[in-house]
């Protein structure tokens, strides 16, 4: 962090200092393999500012951290959920033989009641997590709070990817890591990869989004309207924009504040606009404007798009899936209904992970 005097710097030391005993069980312990239910965060509950004052004491510590040489650089894989985990044996044969190279996290809704026992990989990998609701600003927050801890948990981290309990894998895991990573000097200069981060500007909605976060009452000057932008909350970002995005203040203080009350019911995403607004805004050359992730708006419902039932699994479905107009595929989908889970692993060595 680019502190500007001492001062501040000695706030910010002093700051990570207590993020530090504050962070400590942070990342719980191995669960018992009976355990129901992701920990809540310590000392949980308490009220908006109280939450926001956690985030702040961690996001600045998070802000501090360097990415540091040494090793191959890492995948962290963001696990963003509300209900169980139904695809993690999908995602452990996705992350097999490659450990050494990914990271996992999960952020979990703690009045949800997850029911199967984390696997492995997902074992001990919850974050402090805080409710999530839809139509307003806690998906974002738990989005920042997944990033800061990946950040401080490990500095070989290069990529964060945020997934869903719906997604699922498109193809194997050195298959995205070569997309990630092309060439080993790509991988030495993983401080300088660009984000994977849909960025939509003119999409026919975004007067309505707008309006619904006050318009520029409620916007400027901070975001004027040619500003705005839209894009899907499922990005991979690189660590630099990891961390512009846990050091930011500005934008996160608009995008915090209720949708206007008569639009909250169709218009307030504001997980759908906070990341592109504020990438778009500081490194536009440094995004692809688009996802790794595909989503299926055709016949949406109620700002939900199409759910993949178990019937429709097919090797057909994985390459349509697939293909993309871009420079690489797309290697996850979303969403998948749980009954999906045999169907995809019947098929996950013969045509899911052979790229
Ligand atoms: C998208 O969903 C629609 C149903 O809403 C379905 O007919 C179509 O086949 C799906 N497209 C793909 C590529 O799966
Ligand atoms: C690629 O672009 C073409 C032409 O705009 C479009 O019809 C097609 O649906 C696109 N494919 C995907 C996978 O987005």
């Amino acid at each position: 962090m680019a502190a500007s005097s001492p001062m501040v710097l000695s706030l910010l030391l002093l700051a990570s200092l207590t993020a530090l005993l504050v962070l400590a069980p942070r990342l719980s312990p191995p669960q018992p393999p009976t355990g129901e239910q992701a920990p809540a965060a310590p000392g949980g509950g308490g009220g908006e500012e109280e939450e926001e004052a956690d985030d702040l004491r961690l996001f600045r510590r998070a802000a501090l951290e360097s990415s540091a040489a040494g090793g191959p650089p890492k995948v962290a894989f963001l696990f963003l959920t509300n209900s169980d985990l139904t695809f993690a044996p999908l995602w452990e044969r996705f992350f097999a033989g490659n450990e050494a190279r990914l990271r996992v996290y999960v952020h979990a809704d703690p009045a949800a009641r997850l029911r199967l026992p984390p696997t492995p990989s997902f074992r001990g990998r919850f974050v402090a997590a805080r409710p999530t609701r839809r139509a307003d600003a806690s998906l974002i927050a738990a989005a920042r709070r997944l990033l800061a801890a990946a950040l401080l948990d490990d500095p070989a981290n290069a990529y964060f990817a945020l997934l869903s309990q719906h997604c699922v894998p498109l193809h194997s895991f050195p298959r995205l890591y070569a997309a990630l990573f092309p060439t080993p000097a790509a991988a030495a200069a993983a401080t300088r990869a660009r984000s994977y981060i849909e960025v939509l500007k003119g999409e026919p909605q975004m007067a309505s989004r707008y309006a619904a976060r006050g318009g520029e009452e409620g916007m400027l000057p901070e975001v004027p309207y040619e500003r705005f932008r839209i894009g899907s909350q499922f990005f991979a970002l690189a660590r630099r924009h990891a961390v512009l995005v846990v050091r930011e203040r500005r934008l996160w203080r608009k995008f915090r504040a209720p949708c206007v009350p008569e639009m909250a019911q169709d218009s307030c995403y504001p997980e759908e606009h906070y990341f592109p607004t504020l990438l778009d805004m500081a490194d536009p050359g440094g995004v692809a404007r688009y996802t790794l992730t595909r989503v299926n708006w055709t016949g949406s419902v109620a700002g939900h798009p199409h759910t993949y039932a178990a019937p429709e699994v097919s090797p057909r479905l994985i390459a349509d899936l697939r293909a993309s107009n871009h420079t690489h595929p797309h290697m996850f989908a979303r969403k998948f209904a749980p009954d999906c889970l045999g169907p995809l692993l019947a098929i996950a060595d013969t045509v899911i992970f052979k790229d």
